[in-house]
C-alpha cells in the first residue's frame, strides 16, 4: 500500500452517505435517507478525535465508511494520502488490519463459545501474523498484561467476566494486530461510570505507549472531554461545529454544542456555558428541515435559519455553521 510519511492518517472530506428507502412491491427508491450529509475532519497522527452526537445523526455510519464497509455517495475518506476507494482488493487486507474497530458491546463482539485466548489469537492467525501455537500463547499473554489482565485467563470464556474485563479483551484483540487507528464506537457507553473511567485512562496510557490514534464515537461529550484532543458535534448528518477539545468546552459557539454541553457537569467552575435543554424530537432524516437542520429545536432560531447558516472560524481550527456571530 502506498504510504505517505507527511500526510494526516485520516481525513473525511465532504463526505456523503444517503441510502434510498425504497417500497411497493417492485422497491422503488422513493427517497433518502441522509445519514451523512456533508462531514469534514481531519485525525492526525497520535491524536483522539472526538464524534459526538445524539442517535441516529450518523456517527457509525461515517465509521463504517472508514473502514470500507459502505461506499460513500459522494465525497471521500483518504488514508495516509491514499483515497481508500482507490486501494485495490488485495491492500484492503492490510489496511483492516491498520483500522480497528471498538464496538459499545463487547460480550457481542466475541465468540462465547471460544476463550478469550483464542479469540485474540484468531485475529493474529488470519493475518498471518503469528501462527505457530506456543509463540501465539506468548504473544497472547502479552497482548492480555498490555490491556491490565492476567494472562491466565486466556483459557476463559466471555461469560467469565464483567463488561469492563471483556472491554479490556476487545481492545487487547484490536491491539494484536498492531493498528495504527482505533475506532471506538461508544466502547464505553454500556459500562459504570468508574468503569468508563478505567477504560479511558486504559485508551489513553496505550496511546502514549504505542502512539496510536483514535476516532472516538460517544453521545454524550462528558466522555470525551478528557480523552479528546478535537471534537466534531454532529447533528442530523451534518457537522454543527469543529474545534479543539479545550476551546470547545471553554467557547462552545453553537447553540447545539451548548446545549449538549448543558447536560455534562462542570468540571471547571469559570466554564461560561449558557444553559439549554434539548426538547422535542430530532427531525428524521429523510425529511431534515431546510437551512440549519438544528433550528427546530433551537431557542434562538429565526426565520433566516431556514436559509443555509453561514459558516463561521473563530480560531484557525474552530468552526461552526450558524447566523449567531
Ligand atoms: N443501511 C441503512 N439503510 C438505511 N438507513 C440507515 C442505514 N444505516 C443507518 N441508517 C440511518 O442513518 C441514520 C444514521 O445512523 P447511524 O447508525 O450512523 O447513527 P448513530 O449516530 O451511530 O446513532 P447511535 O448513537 O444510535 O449509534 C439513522 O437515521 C439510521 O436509521
Ligand atoms: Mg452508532
Amino acid at each position: 500500500m502506498a504510504k505517505n510519511p507527511v500526510a494526516p492518517l485520516l481525513e473525511v472530506k465532504g463526505l456523503k452517505i444517503h441510502f434510498p428507502v425504497q417500497a411497493g412491491v417492485f422497491r422503488h427508491c422513493v427517497g433518502w435517507v441522509k445519514a451523512v450529509d456533508g462531514v469534514d475532519f481531519v485525525v492526525p497522527r497520535g491524536k483522539t478525535v472526538g464524534l459526538v452526537g445524539e442517535s441516529g445523526c450518523g456517527k457509525s455510519t461515517v465509521a463504517r465508511a472508514a473502514i470500507r464497509l459502505i461506499e460513500p455517495t459522494a465525497g471521500s475518506i483518504v488514508y495516509r494520502g491514499q483515497d481508500i476507494a482507490s486501494i485495490p482488493p488485495e491492500d484492503l487486507k492490510e489496511m483492516r488490519r491498520e483500522m480497528q474497530m471498538i464496538f459499545q458491546d463487547p460480550q457481542v463482539s466475541l465468540n462465547p463459545r471460544r476463550t478469550v485466548g483464542t479469540s485474540i489469537g484468531e485475529a493474529l492467525r488470519y493475518h498471518g501474523i503469528i501462527t505457530e501455537a506456543k509463540a501465539l500463547r506468548d504473544r497472547v499473554a502479552l497482548i492480555l498484561e498490555q490491556v491490565g489482565l492476567s494472562p491466565d485467563v486466556m483459557h476463559r470464556y466471555p461469560h467469565q467476566f464483567s463488561g469492563g474485563q471483556l472491554q479490556r479483551i476487545c481492545i487487547g484483540r484490536a491491539l494484536a494486530l498492531e493498528p495504527e487507528l482505533i475506532i471506538c464506537d461508544e466502547a464505553v457507553s454500556a459500562l459504570d461510570v468508574s468503569v468508563q473511567g478505567q477504560i479511558l485512562n486504559l485508551l489513553v496510557d496505550l496511546q502514549h505507549r504505542l502512539g496510536l490514534s483514535y476516532l472516538f464515537i460517544a453521545h454524550d461529550l462528558s466522555v470525551v472531554r478528557h480523552v479528546c484532543d478535537h471534537v466534531v458535534v454532529m447533528y442530523l448528518g451534518k457537522v454543527m461545529e469543529s474545534a479543539p477539545a479545550d476551546e470547545l468546552f471553554a467557547n462552545p459557539k453553537h447553540p447545539y454544542t451548548q446545549a449538549l454541553l448543558s447536560a455534562v457537569p462542570k468540571s471547571y467552575p469559570d466554564e461560561k456555558t449558557a444553559r439549554i435543554t434539548l426538547e422535542g424530537e430530532i427531525p428524521s432524516p429523510l425529511n431534515p428541515p431546510s437551512g440549519c437542520p438544528f433550528r427546530t429545536r433551537c431557542p434562538y432560531a429565526k426565520p433566516v435559519c431556514a436559509k443555509p447558516p453561514p459558516r463561521r472560524q473563530p480560531s484557525p481550527d474552530h468552526v461552526y455553521d450558524c447566523v449567531i456571530p
